[in-house]
């Protein structure tokens, strides 16, 4: 091969290089939006999908035993100091604002912090918010696949002057899907509730 082809593929190669950082940035930089941001769930990307993960019982649940209702899906953890109980409350309100067509909505709360938050750490949380509300937790790899999948970012956070010892950096989007796990929408964990109450309704 002559030093011009050889000095070509590489430039080829650089350039190729720089393009997938490019879209990596990208993704990042949709993902590198704690507890904010507007742009995740427009467009044609992909939100959601299949998971296998264990209840606040201790059940193993998937997605499909869902199936029928609109899921309320949001990602956060048991010791999150202030985000997450706010977007949780909102769900509760915006449930008990729904009346009876709450029935057709199954809040669920995915946790991103499954070392801590388990099954009766998790119980304990989601009935102080609402009695219809699930928590969902996982093996590490289980919930890393689910938050993949619901292009999720989260990020282990050390605490130096914190008995807790680390903090998990989240994205708060609050997604709903339809009757067979499809993206319909999301909501920022800052929505009120009857805002979120409303524009459910209007996916029924
Ligand atoms: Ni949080």
């Amino acid at each position: 091969m002559s030093a011009a082809k050889r000095g070509l593929q590489r430039g080829l190669l650089i350039i190729a290089v720089l393009a997938a950082l490019g879209v990596a940035g990208l993704v990042a930089m949709q993902w590198l939006m704690p507890h904010g941001g507007e742009q995740a769930g427009s467009g044609q990307v992909s939100i959601g999908g299949p998971f296998t993960l264990t209840d606040q019982d201790g059940r193993t649940v998937n997605d499909r035993d869902y199936a029928g209702k609109l899921m309320l899906v949001y990602f956060g953890f048991t010791n999150c100091p202030d985000i997450c109980p706010t977007g949780l409350q909102t769900i509760a309100i915006a449930m008990d604002g729904l009346g009876a067509d709450a029935a057709k909505v199954q809040p669920i709360l995915i946790t991103v912090d499954p070392e801590r938050d388990t099954p009766p750490v998790l119980k304990e949380y989601v009935q102080a918010f609402h009695e219809r509300l699930v928590g969902l937790t996982g093996t590490p790899e289980q919930i890393a696949r689910v938050a993949r999948e619901y292009r999720v970012y989260y990020q282990k956070v050390t605490l130096k002057d914190s008995s807790l010892g680390y903090s998990v950096d989240h994205s708060g989007f609050i997604y709903l899907m339809d009757g067979q796990g499809r993206y319909l929408t999301h909501f920022r964990h800052d929505v009120s509730p009857e805002d979120m109450a409303k524009r459910i309704r209007a996916k029924f």
